[in-house]
Protein backbone atom coordinates (compact mmCIF):
# COMPACT_ATOMS: atom_id res chain seq x y z
CA UNK A 1 0.00 0.00 0.00
CA UNK A 2 3.02 2.23 0.18
CA UNK A 3 3.78 5.24 2.40
CA UNK A 4 1.17 7.82 3.60
CA UNK A 5 1.93 11.64 2.95
CA UNK A 6 4.06 13.11 5.80
CA UNK A 7 0.94 15.55 6.18
CA UNK A 8 -1.57 13.16 6.83
CA UNK A 9 0.97 11.23 9.14
CA UNK A 10 0.77 14.15 11.34
CA UNK A 11 -3.09 14.80 11.27
CA UNK A 12 -3.38 10.62 12.05
CA UNK A 13 -0.63 9.53 14.40
CA UNK A 14 0.10 11.11 17.63
CA UNK A 15 3.48 12.64 18.50
CA UNK A 16 5.25 9.71 19.57
CA UNK A 17 4.51 7.74 16.67
CA UNK A 18 5.47 10.83 14.37
CA UNK A 19 8.22 10.89 16.04
CA UNK A 20 9.45 7.24 15.32
CA UNK A 21 8.20 7.50 11.55
CA UNK A 22 10.34 10.54 10.65
CA UNK A 23 13.49 9.48 13.05
CA UNK A 24 13.44 5.94 12.79
CA UNK A 25 15.45 3.80 15.28
CA UNK A 26 17.30 0.37 14.58
CA UNK A 27 16.99 0.64 11.06
CA UNK A 28 19.09 -2.05 9.46
CA UNK A 29 20.15 -5.77 9.71
CA UNK A 30 22.37 -6.54 13.04
CA UNK A 31 25.86 -7.74 12.56
CA UNK A 32 26.59 -11.56 13.25
CA UNK A 33 22.60 -11.94 14.07
CA UNK A 34 21.34 -15.06 16.01
CA UNK A 35 18.23 -14.76 14.72
CA UNK A 36 16.28 -13.27 11.77
CA UNK A 37 12.38 -13.02 11.48
CA UNK A 38 9.71 -11.48 8.82
CA UNK A 39 6.27 -11.07 9.22
CA UNK A 40 3.75 -9.84 6.86
CA UNK A 41 0.53 -8.04 6.91
CA UNK A 42 -1.93 -10.03 5.47
CA UNK A 43 -4.67 -7.09 5.05
CA UNK A 44 -1.89 -5.09 2.54
CA UNK A 45 0.97 -7.54 1.60
CA UNK A 46 3.40 -5.49 3.54
CA UNK A 47 6.26 -7.20 5.34
CA UNK A 48 9.07 -6.67 8.32
CA UNK A 49 12.35 -8.11 8.87
CA UNK A 50 14.19 -7.90 12.41
CA UNK A 51 17.15 -9.28 13.59
CA UNK A 52 18.57 -9.87 16.94
CA UNK A 53 21.46 -10.38 18.53
CA UNK A 54 21.70 -12.47 21.93
CA UNK A 55 23.78 -12.16 25.04
CA UNK A 56 23.57 -13.56 27.97
CA UNK A 57 19.72 -14.54 27.78
CA UNK A 58 19.12 -10.56 26.87
CA UNK A 59 18.83 -8.96 23.54
CA UNK A 60 21.35 -7.14 22.79
CA UNK A 61 20.56 -5.38 19.54
CA UNK A 62 17.80 -5.33 17.88
CA UNK A 63 17.20 -3.80 13.73
CA UNK A 64 14.85 -3.61 11.28
CA UNK A 65 13.89 -3.58 7.84
CA UNK A 66 10.39 -2.56 6.30
CA UNK A 67 8.20 -2.66 3.45
CA UNK A 68 5.58 -0.52 4.81
CA UNK A 69 3.57 2.12 5.52
CA UNK A 70 4.00 4.85 8.53
CA UNK A 71 2.58 2.86 11.50
CA UNK A 72 4.81 -0.19 10.39
CA UNK A 73 8.01 1.93 10.04
CA UNK A 74 6.99 3.30 13.73
CA UNK A 75 5.60 0.21 15.42
CA UNK A 76 8.88 -1.32 13.91
CA UNK A 77 11.48 1.04 15.82
CA UNK A 78 9.26 1.51 19.01
CA UNK A 79 9.05 -2.36 19.50
CA UNK A 80 13.17 -2.34 18.67
CA UNK A 81 13.62 0.26 21.50
CA UNK A 82 11.38 -1.91 23.70
CA UNK A 83 13.00 -5.29 23.90
CA UNK A 84 16.92 -4.02 23.17
CA UNK A 85 18.44 -5.23 26.72
CA UNK A 86 15.60 -6.74 27.72
CA UNK A 87 15.59 -10.81 28.80
CA UNK A 88 14.31 -12.69 25.93
CA UNK A 89 11.65 -14.19 27.99
CA UNK A 90 10.84 -10.13 28.47
CA UNK A 91 11.08 -9.27 25.06
CA UNK A 92 8.98 -12.74 23.76
CA UNK A 93 6.17 -11.34 26.47
CA UNK A 94 6.01 -7.92 24.81
CA UNK A 95 2.32 -7.64 22.70
CA UNK A 96 1.18 -5.25 20.17
CA UNK A 97 -0.38 -3.53 22.31
CA UNK A 98 2.53 -2.65 24.15
CA UNK A 99 4.14 -1.35 20.77
CA UNK A 100 1.09 0.89 20.50
CA UNK A 101 0.57 2.01 23.72
CA UNK A 102 4.74 3.44 23.51
CA UNK A 103 3.61 5.08 20.03
CA UNK A 104 0.71 6.63 21.82
CA UNK A 105 -1.61 5.08 20.23
CA UNK A 106 -2.30 4.26 16.56
CA UNK A 107 -5.71 4.19 14.16
CA UNK A 108 -7.85 0.80 14.78
CA UNK A 109 -7.25 0.48 10.88
CA UNK A 110 -3.44 0.25 12.00
CA UNK A 111 -2.98 -1.93 14.65
CA UNK A 112 -2.40 -4.94 11.71
CA UNK A 113 0.84 -2.77 11.55
CA UNK A 114 1.81 -3.40 15.12
CA UNK A 115 1.47 -6.79 14.89
CA UNK A 116 3.31 -7.45 12.08
CA UNK A 117 6.40 -5.95 13.86
CA UNK A 118 5.53 -8.53 16.80
CA UNK A 119 5.46 -11.49 14.41
CA UNK A 120 8.48 -10.35 12.98
CA UNK A 121 10.74 -10.33 15.99
CA UNK A 122 9.15 -13.22 18.03
CA UNK A 123 9.79 -15.37 14.21
CA UNK A 124 13.24 -13.54 15.18
CA UNK A 125 13.66 -15.11 18.33
CA UNK A 126 12.32 -18.53 17.28
CA UNK A 127 15.17 -18.37 14.55
CA UNK A 128 17.65 -18.22 17.53
CA UNK A 129 16.35 -21.53 19.14
CA UNK A 130 15.00 -19.10 22.47
CA UNK A 131 11.04 -18.27 20.74
CA UNK A 132 7.94 -20.08 22.04
CA UNK A 133 8.29 -22.41 18.64
CA UNK A 134 11.89 -23.31 19.10
S1 LIG B 1 -0.72 -0.75 5.75
FE1 LIG B 1 0.77 -2.24 5.10
S2 LIG B 1 2.01 -2.42 6.89
FE2 LIG B 1 0.71 -0.82 7.41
Amino acid sequence: MGQERFGAAEDLYPPAAVDHFTSPRNVGGVDDPDGKGSDTNPACGDRTTITVRLRDGRIEDARFRTFGCVAAIASASALTELVRGRAVAEARAVEPADVIAALGGLPARKEACAVMAVGALRAALVDAHVGSGA
